[in-house]
């Protein structure tokens, strides 16, 4: 299987995980619109959806799906998204897409995260990826001073504002072998909205398209 049948394996073994008469919360990036494809053919299950991002909510209203505000739902007991890296403790970095700061509401707020991913995303440790992080675009400079002395390499996202209308810095190099601690470290920095580490709220279920099927992890 290539990259994108195995995305498309990962999604669609998501829809095991749906009960009926739910409203569900959905992510952002390629993976998940493989999901929201598959969610497509049984969308007579769901009641409706929370999106994480204006262009899911898009997608989600093309299949008919009632695209609805997370004010006004409540907790929701699934959460279906993809992730740039996850490790097996189902820690992940996420916001690629620069999608980061909603997609850590409606994580936070569901009972459930599933996780969906192609086999390259898996690591033994997060760092591969630069880790966006969503800051008000009057900080994007005292905030990249910060992330400095802490040792990490910023570069912004040129020409990318999130759909909050502020800006992401892509920064390498900062040490994540504790994840939820730097996760909560950087949130303390004056001017960020959020940062793509999923730790404090992590996956609970990781399902991983490999080349002979979808392995699934657990917490
Ligand atoms: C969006 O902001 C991200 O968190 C995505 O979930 C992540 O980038 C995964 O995207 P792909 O499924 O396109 O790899």
């Amino acid at each position: 299987m290539n990259q994108n049948d195995q995305k498309q394996a990962a999604a669609e073994a998501a829809l095991d995980f749906i009960e009926s008469g739910e409203i569900l919360g959905v992510g952002t990036g390629s993976t998940t619109n493989f999901f929201i494809d598959a969610l497509a053919t049984v969308k007579g299950k769901v009641d409706g959806v929370v999106s994480s991002s204006e262009a899911s909510s898009e997608r989600l209203r093309a299949i008919g799906l009632p695209v609805l505000d997370l004010n006004r739902t409540g907790d929701l007991s699934l959460y279906v998204d993809g992730a740039d890296e996850a490790t097996k403790h189902l820690h992940l970095i996420k916001g690629g897409g620069g999608a980061l700061t909603r997609e850590k509401i409606v994580a936070s707020a569901s009972w459930r995260f599933v996780c969906i991913a192609d086999q390259s995303k898996l690591s033994d440790h997060l760092g591969s990826f630069p880790l966006p992080i969503e800051v008000i675009p009057m900080a994007q400079s005292l905030v990249a001073r910060k992330i400095i002395a802490m040792g990490g390499q910023p570069e912004l996202r040129a020409g990318f504002t999130t759909d909050n209308g502020n800006l992401i810095l892509d920064v390498k190099n900062l040490d994540l072998t504790d994840p939820s601690s730097m996760e909560a470290k950087l949130n303390l920095l004056p001017g960020v909205v959020d940062n793509g580490l999923f730790a404090v709220r992590r996956a609970d279920v990781l399902l991983v398209g490999t080349s002979h099927g979808v392995d699934q992890i657990k917490t």
